[in-house]
């Protein structure tokens, strides 16, 4: 997978760019072989932890998709400052995507390296090895809950969460403070509804009569957790536990402090809660690594690689502790492998199957009138970013709708004229903005229109828990 991408970046890239790329394969390919073989190690746990306990039934929620309600400014950053207009509307969050450049570009994918160790270890270990690798395992503290999954009259078996109770810091009370959650949105009426956001009325009958809300894109923190709290598999025993979920609102927490604020500020609470689960018994079973944590944020906001003020974000993911745990974030980093990418939540979050399946009847069968759309605004600052073109082409197209983002409130952030756009169109256009992704791409799939992307990034290398690597080939 993430060979593809690297591929697939060789051969569109300028000569320049890279030349540098293949400097920076070398120059990390010993830091590669060794994390590998440290790797190796840890996914031989991790396999025995996760996959035999089937404990890809970690997140069990479904929420596709969002609302691009947030102007964001942009500030410059090294080590390629931009110069950006400061009240560029903006559908994504903040994020230069020529920090492809700074990170190695190494290793396989996430999904891939497990395959490998998975194959490797379990075919090849020799039987009387398997043996006493197996006698040994049975002292480790983790047996217990990988031995409910045995137990044939629990429902439950192997698929137990335990939840921390945080101290409120760490969640409810940003809710609380949520008029300062983000420097253009009031959060508050996005985080009422248990994060879904206040119903939205269907007066121009482009939703359907339930089940639709002003959900913000970045509310994932909260509806997560309060999903979580539905879950049928809770356990107060952490040690029966499958995995452990760290309640935490590491997207709400940075939002905060992302612009203006300087970097002890932006890192006090990752520090916190990393001080304050290190010192839980449940951390010592596995280090850690049985630990996930949620966050409606892309990864770039908690990845700052350096401690200068200009930097951009936390440093949360790049906690040792933080490695050993799971983040769930709605932009992965292909080149990490402690995060994970979800959806984007959409406005839709329908109560039982046949809601869903009333909405898809429904958008099979409607009249598109346009072969292609795109909403949102052009990066004038960014020499690579194809938006002005797609803007142009569509302007001077008979068979494209485009809904323009450009200042303030316009029609592209109310969601009835997104989603009748998206409900009108065969394709809609999604090129990267600030990132690789968007919250429109799962609002135009919720449309039954064909999301095109531009870069691996945006789909194919992110979701791949969710979304089919090639559609092309699911016939
Ligand atoms: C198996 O699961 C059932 C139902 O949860 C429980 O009552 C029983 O104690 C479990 N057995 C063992 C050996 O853990
Ligand atoms: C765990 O304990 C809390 C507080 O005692 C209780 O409210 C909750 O129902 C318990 N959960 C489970 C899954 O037993
Ligand atoms: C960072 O900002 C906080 C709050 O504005 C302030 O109290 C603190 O002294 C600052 N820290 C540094 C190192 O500048
Ligand atoms: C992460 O896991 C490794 C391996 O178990 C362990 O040695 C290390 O102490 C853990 N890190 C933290 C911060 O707990
Ligand atoms: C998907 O598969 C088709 C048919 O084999 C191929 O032409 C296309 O390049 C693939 N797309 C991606 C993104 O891999």
């Amino acid at each position: 997978m993430f060979g593809n991408l690297r591929r697939r970046l060789a051969g569109t890239l300028p000569l320049d760019d890279r030349m540098e790329k293949g400097q920076v394969r070398n120059r990390h390919s010993r830091v590669c072989l060794l994390a590998s073989l440290s790797a190796f190690f840890w996914f031989v746990l991790l396999y025995f932890h996760f996959v035999m306990l089937g404990g890809s039934s970690v997140v069990t929620q479904s929420n596709p998709a969002t609302v691009n309600t947030e102007s964001i400014k942009k500030i410059p950053r090294n080590p390629n400052p931009i110069h950006v207009s400061s009240h560029v509307a903006s559908d994504s969050p903040k994020f230069d995507v020529s920090r492809e450049k700074e990170i190695s570009a190494n290793g396989k994918s996430k999904d891939e390296s497990l395959k490998i160790v998975k194959s490797s270890n379990v075919k090849h270990l020799p039987v009387n090895k398997k043996d006493r690798a197996h006698s040994q395992m049975a002292k480790y503290p983790f047996m217990r809950a990988l031995r409910t999954r045995e137990n044939k009259s629990d429902p439950c078996g192997g698929r137990y969460i335990y939840v921390y109770d945080l101290p409120p810091r760490f969640n409810e009370n940003m809710l609380k403070e949520c008029r300062s959650l983000s420097l253009w949105t009031n959060m508050c009426k996005y985080t009422t509804n248990a994060g879904l956001g206040p119903p939205l009325e269907n007066a121009e009958g482009v939703f359907s009569n339930t089940g639709w809300y002003a959900t913000n894109q970045f509310a994932v923190d909260v509806i997560f957790s309060n999903r979580m709290k539905q879950y049928e598999c809770l356990t107060n025993d952490s040690s029966l536990a499958a995995a452990i979920f760290v309640p935490f609102y590491a997207g709400f927490d940075i939002a905060r402090y992302l612009w203006g604020h300087n970097v002890s500020t932006r890192d006090a609470s990752s520090l916190a809660l990393v001080d304050w689960l290190m010192k839980r018994p449940e951390w010592g079973i596995m280090g850690g690594k049985d630990h996930f944590l949620v966050a409606g944020r892309i990864t770039w906001d908690f990845r700052r690689l350096t401690d200068e003020e200009y930097d951009w974000g936390n440093k949360l993911l790049f906690l040792p502790a933080a490695k050993n745990m799971s983040m769930l974030v709605v932009e992965s980093s292909p080149w990490n492998e402690n995060d994970y990418g979800i959806p984007y939540p959409t406005y839709f979050h329908p109560a039982k199957d046949a809601d869903v399946f009333i909405w898809q009847e429904r958008m099979s069968k409607l009249d598109r009138k346009w072969l292609y759309c795109f909403a949102g605004a052009p990066r004038p600052d960014n020499p690579k970013s194809i938006r002005g073109q797609i803007i142009d082409q569509c302007k001077n197209s008979k068979v494209c709708k485009l809904l323009e983002c450009d200042f303030g409130e316009s029609k592209c952030h109310s969601p009835s004229s997104i989603m009748q756009m998206f409900q009108s169109s065969l394709f809609c256009l999604q090129p990267q903005g600030d990132s690789y992704t968007r919250r429109s791409a799962f609002d135009s799939m919720l449309a039954g229109c064909i999301p095109v992307f531009f870069h691996p990034g945006s789909a194919y290398t992110q979701y791949t828990w969710h979304l089919p690597r090639n559609y092309s080939l699911m016939r």
